[in-house]
């Protein structure tokens, strides 16, 4: 595997290569690797010629600086990780190599998307995204992007920032599934801050999930979700919204027959974790 660390060197290594014809699947990370970020490495393996992960914690992205601090970074493990399964490249940048001196950060018009569930409850977080995932596609220039479905509004996000930046025309979206512990607990980086107890609280999220969508074609949408949320507060989370919407546009579903999905987010302690399951 060859690490960069230098934006420049790594972009004319990279455009070096797409001259020749060789097909770049980039996937962006934030570290604390494990087997959903592997699911990406795997997709772009098998669909790329050039597989390549950056690691870079985002500053911009994190609303609450506490979470920011605490965000776990096992670096060596995931190097380990990712030579054994085949990556590439890495690259692992400095803040200063990602916002150099000067660098002024766009302002995306996100709509709606900004404004629901992720949105509403971490004001500012998906804008960090979007300077982090555009400078991330300006030095990289994939042909494909590799995200987990996990964070369901960041991939429809990401999707609108390809849109309004044009930069849907040189790279593709791919979207893989999220991968899940044996118990149903959706793999996340956040998941090593659990404390052995939140740890066995935390699968009912899933289990909750699944539940609604066995619900949903006997019960009213607004039944379903109160149930949810009661659950979840007695087994101890402290939930922020268990939400069901319209797919595409996040909002609250009328049509029934339209394609549908649940979403929650809630906290265990301080450690927040969100998951989502398709329902119809
Ligand atoms: O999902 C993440 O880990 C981050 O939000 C991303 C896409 C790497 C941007 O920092």
């Amino acid at each position: 595997m060859i690490l960069f660390k230098e934006a420049k060197a790594l972009n004319q290594f990279l455009s070096d290569q797409k001259k020749n014809g060789t097909t770049i699947g980039f996937f962006p990370t934030m570290g604390a690797l494990h087997n959903g970020h592997i699911s990406l490495l795997d997709q772009a393996k098998k669909e790329a010629q050039l597989s390549i992960c950056s690691i870079f914690v985002n500053p911009t992205q994190f609303n609450n600086p506490d979470d920011f601090k605490k965000y776990p970074v096992t670096l060596e493990k995931d190097i380990d990780l990712l030579v054994s399964h085949g990556c590439d490249v890495l690259f692992l940048p400095s803040v200063e190599e990602i916002y150099p001196p000067g660098y002024k950060a766009g302002v995306y018009d996100l709509g709606t998307l900004e404004t629901v569930l992720e949105g509403h409850y971490r004001p500012g977080h998906f804008q960090g995204v979007c300077q982090v995932v555009d400078r991330l596609l300006e030095i990289v220039n994939p042909t494909f992007l590799y995200l987990g479905q996990k964070d369901f509004q960041q991939c429809q996000v990401i999707q609108k920032l390809l849109s309004l930046t044009g930069r849907n025309e040189q790279v593709t979206l791919r979207i893989s599934p999220t991968v899940r512990e044996k118990d149903g607990l959706a793999m996340s980086s956040r998941n090593l801050r659990l404390s052995q107890s939140q740890r066995a609280l935390a699968p009912a999220l899933f289990e909750e999930l699944r539940k609604s969508k066995e619900a949903l074609p006997s019960k009213p949408i607004e039944v379903i979700k109160q149930e949810a949320m009661r659950s979840l507060t007695e087994k101890g989370f402290v939930v922020d919204y268990f939400e069901i919407v319209d797919t595409q546009t996040l909002l609250p579903v009328n049509d029934r027959a339209k394609p549908a999905v649940a979403l929650v987010a809630a906290f265990l302690g301080d450690i927040r974790l969100i998951d989502n399951l398709p329902v119809n």
